[in-house]
């Protein structure tokens, strides 16, 4: 496995495969790798013959009061566990490779970025579409691979692809869990004992509401009972726990069965948890 950290050398390596007609997937990570990382590189070997993966902490994708300055950095045993997983190739570039001085271009998405997390974390798509959108342009990539515990991302960065005419298959991935349900995040090592006793009840109540939705409860009474059981599971405040449109996430267009997404923000001590859940509605 090969370690990169500009873009002239990221071009140079796929462009060999390129030229021998092989395929190529991209993993885009910001590192701290965990078993759900795992799955995506697991994924992506299926799709390719030949796995890229990014480390990249992308500072335009935090606000302010946000945890860039502590967010894990890991990046020995993140290499070991890519070579492990059969990655060949890692772009790990430093910030400036990737937002030279004077850089001054993002990408703007709306639809699928407006609420949800868009709205309690503002910039944040702004700069995971950015991001993308170099990656993809820098690897060129015929399919990257993320995961469905952001699916809210996901949904951007397959709209991006599309609006931006970006010749790349998105696939998102299934969340992979913890034995007791919590999803797996980056952001966990930041729970103290017991908030991480309390963080499946997240997971656990979307699923006590979806099953509701989808026997026929209101959704409205299904959304406030998940939210307000998540606070007696000792969260202190809940952003949001919202039904929308599985393709899209469009609000007001959820129709009564097809796919449907339940999706939730909650805050557990200093830590921000997000998770979701499909459902036929
Ligand atoms: O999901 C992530 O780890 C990041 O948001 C991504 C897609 C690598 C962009 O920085």
């Amino acid at each position: 496995m090969k370690t990169v950290r500009t873009v002239a050398a990221l071009r140079a390596a796929v462009q060999q495969w390129r030229e021998a007609r092989s395929s190529v997937a991209l993993v885009p990570t910001m590192g701290a790798l965990h078993a759900a990382h795992a799955a995506l590189v697991d994924d992506a070997r299926t799709r390719a013959d030949h796995v890229v993966a990014s480390i990249f902490v992308n500072p335009r994708q935090f606000g302010d009061d946000e945890d860039l300055a502590e967010y894990p950095r890991t990046e020995e045993a993140d290499l070991r566990q890519l070579r492990e997983g059969g990655v060949e190739l890692v772009f790990a570039p430093p910030v400036d490779e990737m937002y030279p001085d004077g850089a001054a271009t993002s990408v703007v998405v709306t639809g699928p970025a407006e609420g949800l997390c868009g709205a309690a974390r503002p910039g944040h798509f702004v700069g995971v579409a950015t991001v993308v959108t170099k990656l993809f342009l820098q690897c060129l990539p015929d399919v990257a691979v993320f995961g469905e515990k952001d699916y809210q991302q996901l949904k951007v960065i397959e709209r991006m692809a599309r609006d931006l005419d970006i010749p790349v298959e998105v696939v998102g991935v299934p969340t992979v869990r913890e034995v007791d349900g919590l999803a797996c995040s980056s952001r966990n090592g930041y729970l103290d004992p017991d908030e991480r006793a309390s963080a499946p009840a997240l997971y656990r109540e979307l699923q006590t509401a979806a099953r509701r939705i989808t026997d026929g409860s209101d959704v409205l009474a299904a959304v406030t009972d998940a939210s307000q059981a998540i606070l007696r599971a000792g969260f202190q405040e809940v952003e949001y726990v919202e039904l929308r449109r599985a393709d899209t996430l469009d609000p007001a267009l959820v129709r009564k069965g097809t796919p449907a997404r339940l999706l939730a923000a909650a805050q557990l001590g200093t830590t921000r948890l997000i998770d979701n859940v499909g459902l036929i509605f």
